[in-house]
């Protein structure tokens, strides 16, 4: 049977350097970071050698960065950490936007029950926030203001360096969900106007269950976990070494390839929307979010006149993975948020399927994958 992947966005394979280090570095003996004997030493060199890999792609000092668990985690600490050190300085206003993950989202609603005043900015029909809203929401009593980069569904970019100008001026720390557009934009952390960035590994091609958090150097932080002084006492545990390790290896290759990542999976992108327009005509679907500023990785496409569910369902017993929203949220019937904070119809939303490309996709997938559905399409018309 055809075996498709088309749910990158959710998660990629790891390339087999990520394997390759992830292997070295598990095969390697104990060894605690934290030990100060030759074992502990061989094991926090893997770690410190990973840090200066990713400050180096990333264009920030090795000690602004902080490993994590996941995305989440670095999303979580980020916003806890930020708040609850602002709030410190009567700060106690939170502004987010609307289409954000769950990971923010919630971390987001859970810190307004601890008290904090909670703004969502919304979006227009394409996703993006304006920076006019979040200038009007954004003020002297604001703690931390978390807008993402490239949204995870849609893929549609939001004007985050212009948010962040703002939320600098006024004194709140800025925080940027970087998780999808990791990998697809290149950062010189120094002149950005952001404090806090939140990346996960496995986004790129490199192990789950490994994050990043950006801290620059001043930024109000107080840590989520307590315990050990790993990670500059910003992040207690012990470190995932062997998974810090691959993640390294994974994000160099990231960067060195970009454009050319980049270019490929435009082409598998547009491949399958010029072969859907082939197959079905141009009436039959419609691509939500921003038409140019968008990651070149995701394709959110509704079809008139099928279910999400029905056509998700369909599309894996044809060998098709593709995803009805974000990953946390697939498998519940909810629709999704980032398409209603769009305002769009219940139709489109309840239509909605995300397909999302990378490493080992092929042009011949994209157009086999716009047949099937075709064939679905028919298929269910008729019964
Ligand atoms: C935009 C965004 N933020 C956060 C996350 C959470 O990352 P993780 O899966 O590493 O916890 C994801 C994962 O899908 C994401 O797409």
């Amino acid at each position: 049977m055809t075996s498709i992947y088309f749910d990158h966005a959710a998660t990629t394979p790891m390339i087999p350097e990520a394997v390759a280090a992830y292997a070295e570095a598990a095969g390697a003996g104990p060894g605690n970071p934290s030990s100060l004997h030759a074992f502990g030493r061989a094991s926090r060199s893997r770690v410190t050698a990973a840090r200066d890999t990713l400050a180096r792609l990333l264009g920030c000092m090795p000690s602004e960065l902080v490993f994590t668990g996941s995305g989440t985690e670095s999303d979580n600490s980020a916003l806890f950490g930020a708040a609850v050190a602002q709030r410190a300085k009567g700060r106690t206003g939170i502004v987010t936007t609307a289409v954000e993950h769950h990971a923010v989202l919630n971390a987001c609603l859970q810190l307004e029950k601890q008290g904090f005043r909670l703004t969502v900015l919304p979006a227009d029909e394409t996703g993006r926030v304006s920076p006019e809203a979040a200038a009007a929401a954004i003020d002297e009593s604001t703690a931390v203001v978390s807008v993402m980069a490239g949204n995870n569904e849609t893929g549609t970019l939001q004007p985050y360096e212009e948010i962040g100008r703002i939320a600098r001026e006024r004194g709140a720390v800025m925080h940027v969900d970087a998780v999808q557009a990791f990998g697809y934009e290149r950062w010189n952390l120094q002149s950005l106007p952001v404090d806090l960035i939140s990346v996960s590994a496995h986004k790129i091609n490199g192990p789950q269950g490994v994050g990043l958090l950006y801290v620059k150097r001043g930024t109000p932080f107080q840590p989520l976990l307590h315990g050990g002084t790993q990670e500059r006492a910003r992040r207690a545990g012990t470190e995932n070494v062997p998974g810090i390790s691959a993640f390294a290896e994974a994000a160099n290759i990231a960067f060195r390839n970009m454009d050319e990542r980049i270019r490929h999976v435009r082409d598998v992108r547009d491949s399958f929307l010029q072969a859907l327009q082939a197959e079905l005509g141009e009436d039959a679907f419609q691509l939500n979010g921003h038409q140019e500023l968008r990651l070149p990785h995701i394709a959110n496409v509704s079809f008139f006149g099928m279910s999400s569910e029905t056509l998700l369902m369909n599309l894996d017993l044809a060998g098709v993975a593709a995803s009805g929203g974000s990953a946390c949220t697939s498998g519940s019937l909810q629709p999704s948020h980032v398409l209603t904070a769009m305002n769009l119809s219940r139709e489109r939303v309840q239509s909605a399927v995300r397909f999302s490309f990378g490493f080992g996709n092929t042009r011949e997938e994209a157009e086999k994958t716009a047949k099937i559905i075709a064939t679905i399409s028919a298929r269910l018309r008729i019964s």
